[in-house]
């Protein structure tokens, strides 16, 4: 066997060099480059030459399909994202930034499995066991079942794990801590957390435990970060928020056993996380309705529609090329949408600022949110409030046409229930229901959507600024 030559590996993005290089080809990223031994690990392949393969039986696509069997926490927001509950035997990894609330939820879903008579073990590498305890104290958790251990090495993590009955869920809090004997590389590189990672998956695979794994999202890329094992796992779920605000959202990205679009909404509180069983009465919550520059989105998060206001600045400026910043949206999309309507409705944006922001530090990632964008825009260049009972959707092509969207009746049923009487929204939009109550404008173009919120005031305004 040819001897063994040191790589080099990029801690954000786990790109292999062979050469050490001060920024990584693969993601861009600076100085992320790490030598590491290429050799080591559980998972680093055979050592020796391999043995002759054993034919399998091939079968079809058809067939006898089991469901993947679950355990339910209970905590409704946590099972909606998980598709169901947790599945045993998968690994699930739960990535978010450092101090969003990950050991929080997870103490607090050990709790709540451990209540139901399941065996629970939460292994922490970053917080001491009295540490732990008084999290546990402050979240009503203490009395529970649950098994603690402070432990990093990975050996001594399966050896414990091995021992007594075996478990049901294992949290391994965090996969940056853990280190193998086996990999020589410093705790925290990308070789050890793989190496640590795949010994848990492997353990869940062979006793049927649902392992979940907590990883910090690294910004500097000192230490390998959740990406470099995302492939490695069955389901991924990122827990957001924004330090600012006290609620948090669990966003499914990967899941093998369910929906990937699903989200499960938390708000932090002096006692954990509370579950918010209706997300839209949050995200709402401190409107100003008479103010020009805020409208209302109807939008879907997986099956559960969303309420959330949009607000837009637009100000004239004072800089040779105008500033354009969005908190919360695509900011290619907000230029795209800038342009139509310069191109398509006459609105001359270019001699101002325009600032856009999504209320509660929420982000839309959905392409319907195209013309409550546009209106919002439209409503603060003109300085008219949009009627405050109405909701909008749509998307905008760069033609200027206003496409229909999925999930009209959903949307137009949670605006309803929410005290919204009006909607605009595209026209010859599929499944809109009959005998409503409900105002439904349909418009068709964005130009059309110009008209009805600015009439010829835009206009007006917009001809005497410019002379
Ligand atoms: P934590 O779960 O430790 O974050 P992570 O594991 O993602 O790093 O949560 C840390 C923050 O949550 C901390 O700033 C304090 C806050 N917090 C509360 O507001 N209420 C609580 O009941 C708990 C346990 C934490
Ligand atoms: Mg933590």
């Amino acid at each position: 066997m040819a001897k063994a030559k040191t790589q080099f590996v990029c801690q954000n993005c786990g790109t292999v060099h062979t050469r050490w290089a001060g920024k990584c080809d693969g993601c861009g990223e600076w100085n992320t480059i790490v030598e590491e031994d290429p050799m080591g690990g559980i998972g680093s392949g055979p050592g020796k030459a391999p043995k002759k393969g054993r034919p399998v039986t091939l079968t079809s696509l058809s067939g006898e399909i089991e469901e993947a069997p679950r355990i339910p926490t209970g905590m409704g927001e946590l099972d909606r994202a998980t598709g169901g509950g947790f599945v045993r035997g998968s690994a699930v990894l739960i990535g978010g930034d450092p101090g969003i609330g990950k050991s929080t939820l997870l103490m607090q879903a050990a709790a709540a499995l451990s209540r139901r008579g399941h065996r629970v073990i939460y292994v922490s590498g970053e917080e001491a066991v009295a540490q732990v305890r008084l999290r546990a104290q402050r979240l009503g958790a203490a009395d529970t079942d649950v098994l603690l251990a402070a432990e990093t090495n990975v050996e001594d993590i399966l050896a414990t794990l091995a021992e007594g009955k075996r478990p049901d869920l294992v949290i391994i809090d965090s996969i940056q801590t853990l280190w193998s004997d086996t990999a020589d590389s410093a705790p925290g590189t990308v070789t050890q957390v793989r190496t640590g990672v795949q010994a848990m998956i492997r353990f869940a695979k062979q006793t049927g435990a649902t392992m979940v794994l907590v990883g910090h999202v690294t910004k500097e890329g000192q230490i390998a970060g959740p990406r470099v094992v995302e492939h490695m796992v069955d389901a991924v779920l990122y827990f957001e928020g924004d330090r600012g605000h006290h609620y948090r959202i669990l966003r499914t990205v990967k899941n093998r056993f369910g929906p990937t679009d699903e989200i499960g909404v938390f708000e932090m509180s002096d006692k954990g996380l509370r579950e918010v069983a209706n997300p839209s009465e949050l995200f709402l919550g401190e409107r100003n309705e008479k103010a020009p520059g805020a409208a209302v989105f109807a939008g879907m998060e997986g099956t559960r529609p969303v309420l959330v206001e949009v607000q837009a600045l637009v100000a004239a400026t004072s800089l040779g090329t105008p500033r354009r910043a969005v908190v919360g949206w695509d900011s290619s999309r907000l230029a795209m949408i800038l342009a139509v309507l310069e191109a398509h409705c006459g609105v001359r944006l270019g001699q101002h600022d325009v600032y856009l922001n999504v209320a509660g530090g929420y982000r839309i990632s959905e392409p319907a949110a195209d013309m409550a964008i546009a209106s919002a825009l439209v409503s603060s260049l003109a300085g008219l409030a949009l009627p405050a009972d109405c909701v909008y959707f749509g998307e905008v092509s760069l033609s200027g046409a206003v496409r229909p969207v999925a999930h009209t009746a959903q949307r137009l049923k949670e605006a309803e229930k929410l005290g919204f009487s009006a909607a605009v929204l595209p026209a010859a939009s599929p499944d809109l229901p009959k005998g409503s109550k409900g105002k439904w404008r349909e418009v068709d173009s964005l130009p059309d959507l110009v008209a009805r919120i600015a009439g010829s005031r835009l206009k007006a305004r917009t001809d005497q600024e410019d002379g």
